[in-house]
């Protein structure tokens, strides 16, 4: 099993959207994915299940943040196997699987609590309390490893708790970014980011005489340009020189870039289903398509060369 974490800091650069459509491609190849909506906004959760349907049957008890709360509760952590609902429309599309954690809005309380839970009277319950929080999802997902042959977070655009303890349970990740001055500019900040993150937990999991917490190094897979305005087949020149800044960062860069399609991706008709699932009627929903289908292969590529963790 492969666990990768989708993260970027900054909101609306294509997060939710890579994540629905690489999880649908994997999945319509064969692979049992599952894909875990962790940003309380839900847009994951929404792509896949209309929101009549979570509030009749999944609102109340079949989400991460239900989930969550039986440990901020009453400290037992529930199997993460009841939480999982398959959605009916893709799954008729894929040979393999698709399923899913839906969020909640209450999810942004679950980021209070458990930063309470972070505190303790010594620097050794500090360290208990740090490993347990951060390794919340990390244990949860161990439980149901032989299940799946992906698992993709969908994280929230913020550096919070609960996105730690989905890098924490992380195998690799990967930061979708517009070509633009803003969503450039965090790029490092997130890779400085999460080297702090993996050094705090490795060295609490090393003094910890406790083996259970073993250490972490979720590894980038790169950045994902999105939304990339192209002419004649070519990022318009505006943007090509963040393409460019990006590849100066020493940060790993996809060869893919996904374009700025707003009709293609936003006002897509069918709705529970990914883009990439659908039928292309015209060449740009072909590009479109090809592109998705490319970026996903970059992936198991980038994936296939590295020792693998959980196996
Ligand atoms: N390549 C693209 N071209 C045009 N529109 C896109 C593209 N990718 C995504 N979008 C649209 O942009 C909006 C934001 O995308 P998305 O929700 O995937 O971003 P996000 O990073 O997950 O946002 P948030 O940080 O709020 O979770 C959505 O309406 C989506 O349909
Ligand atoms: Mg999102």
């Amino acid at each position: 099993m492969k666990i990768v974490s989708i993260i970027n800091y900054k909101g609306g650069v294509g997060k939710t959207t890579l994540t629905a459509n690489i999880g649908a491609k994997l999945a319509s190849e064969g692979k049992r994915v599952l894909l875990i909506d962790l940003d309380p906004q839900a847009s994951l959760t929404f792509s896949f299940i209309s929101v009549d349907n979570w509030k009749e049957k999944y609102q109340e008890e079949k989400t991460i943040k239900s989930w969550y709360e039986s440990f901020t509760d009453r400290r037992e952590l529930r199997n993460l196997s009841d939480f999982i609902i398959t959605p009916e429309k893709v799954n008729k599309k894929v040979d393999g699987k698709l399923d899913i954690i839906c969020s909640h809005l209450g999810l942004i309380n679950i980021d209070l609590e458990l930063a309470v839970m972070l505190g303790g009277a010594s620097p050794r319950q500090q360290r208990n309390n740090y490993l347990k929080v951060y390794s919340l999802l990390a244990q949860g997902i161990a439980g149901i490893h032989k299940e799946y042959d992906f698992v993709i977070i969908d994280c929230p655009p913020n550096f919070n708790i609960v996105t730690k303890s989905g890098l924490v349970a992380s195998d690799f990740y990967i930061v979708p970014a517009k070509p633009d001055y803003l969503s450039t500019l965090g790029i490092d900040q997130i890779d400085k980011h999460v080297k702090e993150l993996v050094n705090d937990y490795n060295n609490y999991s090393i003094q910890d005489e406790n083996v259970e917490y073993s250490k972490i190094n979720p590894k980038m897979l790169g950045v994902v340009s999105t939304m990339v305005g192209i002419k004649n087949d070519k990022p318009i020149i505006s943007q090509q020189q963040y393409i460019s800044k990006m590849k100066l960062l020493d940060i790993p860069v996809f060869q893919v870039k996904l374009r700025d399609n707003k009709s293609i991706y936003s006002d897509a008709g069918e709705f529970g289903i990914p883009v990439v699932l659908k039928k292309a009627n015209n060449k740009t929903a072909n590009m479109v398509n090809l592109e998705l289908n490319k970026v996903t292969l970059e992936i198991l590529n980038k994936i296939s060369g590295r020792d693998k963790k959980h196996e």
